[in-house]
C-alpha cells in the first residue's frame, strides 16, 4: 500500500494519492477545510485514506459527484458518524452498491452502498457558509463549493486540464462548457481539483479550458455540417488512441467529446 502525500495551500489541507494502471497513472485529491471533507478518495487506498481522515477533524464530507474515486471511503466514513452530503439525484445511486466494469474495479476499488445526505443550495462548513453550484456535464450530479469569503472553489472533476483529450461515454461537453462559463460568473481564483490538485491560476485556466471547448466545438459542427462522420472528425482532432480507451472497452474515448458536441447541437 502506497501512501499518501499530504500539505497545506493556506486554510485548506490536502492529500494526494497516484493510482497506477497497465502504463496508465492518475494522481487523486482530497481537501479538508473548515471542518469539511471534500471529497473521499477510491477504496482502494481506504487503508492510506482512512489514516489521513483520523488525523484530520473531520465533522462532514461532501462529493463533488457520486464517481467511485471520489465516492469510495464514504461508506466508511458515514459508519464513523460522519454525514456525508451529494446532491440530492444522486441519494439513491449512492444507496446502492456500485456495479462497475472490471477496470474500474481494479483501479479503484469498489463503492459499497451507504446512506447519504441530500445537499442543499447552501452547505454550513464550520462558520463558513459555502455556497453548492450544480455544474453538471462530467457527471449528472457534479456540484462545485464555493467558498466566497476566500474566494476559493472546490471542481470536482470539472476542470482536471485545460485540453480535455478523453471523456467517459455519459459525459456532456457542451454541459460542460454551461457549467464552466457559470463558475466564470463567480469570484474565485484558487481552484482545488480532485486529480490536478492546487491549482493557483485556476480562473485562468477554467477560461483557458472554456475557449479550447468553444474552438474546438466551432470546428467539429463545421466539419459535420460538411459530412464528415464523427469517426473521420475524431481522427482529425485526436489521431492517437490513448490506452485508456483499450483498457476501458471505449468507455473512455476522444470519440465522446465529438459525439457529443454533435447530439447536443
Ligand atoms: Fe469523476
Amino acid at each position: 500500500m502506497r501512501g499518501l502525500q499530504t500539505g497545506r495551500h493556506n486554510h485548506v489541507v490536502f492529500a494526494r494519492a497516484t493510482v497506477k494502471l497497465l502504463g496508465s497513472r492518475l494522481d487523486v485529491y482530497v481537501f479538508v477545510a473548515d471542518g469539511m471533507l471534500v471529497d473521499t478518495g477510491p477504496s482502494k487506498l481506504a487503508r492510506a485514506f482512512t489514516v489521513f481522515f483520523q488525523s484530520q477533524a473531520i465533522d462532514r464530507a461532501v462529493l463533488t459527484h457520486f464517481h467511485e474515486d471520489h465516492s469510495g471511503n464514504a461508506p466508511w466514513l458515514v459508519k464513523q458518524g460522519v454525514p456525508v452530503y451529494v446532491h440530492p439525484a444522486a441519494v439513491p445511486v449512492c444507496e446502492k452498491p456500485a456495479r462497475l466494469p472490471l477496470y474500474r474495479r481494479l483501479f479503484w476499488g469498489r463503492r459499497d452502498g451507504f446512506s447519504p445526505r441530500a445537499l442543499g443550495e447552501v452547505l454550513q462548513a464550520g462558520d463558513k457558509a459555502w455556497q453548492v453550484l450544480e455544474v453538471p456535464g462530467h457527471s449528472f450530479d457534479h456540484v462545485a463549493l464555493y467558498d466566497p469569503e476566500r474566494g476559493a472553489v472546490f471542481t470536482g472533476d470539472l476542470f482536471v486540464s485545460p485540453k480535455t483529450r478523453i471523456i467517459m461515454r455519459p459525459e456532456n461537453i457542451p454541459q460542460t462548457m454551461r457549467s464552466l462559463r457559470k463558475l466564470l460568473q463567480y469570484d474565485f481564483r484558487v481552484v482545488y481539483c480532485s486529480h490536478a490538485g492546487v491549482v493557483e491560476d485556476g480562473r485562468e485556466l477554467v477560461a483557458r479550458k472554456l475557449e479550447y471547448l468553444e474552438n474546438l466545438r466551432g470546428e467539429v459542427l463545421e466539419l459535420h455540417r460538411q459530412g464528415w462522420s464523427i469517426r473521420a472528425i475524431n481522427k482529425k482532432f485526436f489521431p492517437k488512441t490513448l490506452p485508456l480507451t483499450y483498457i476501458s472497452g471505449k468507455e473512455w474515448a476522444s470519440e465522446h467529446i465529438i459525439r457529443s458536441m454533435i447530439e447536443d447541437s
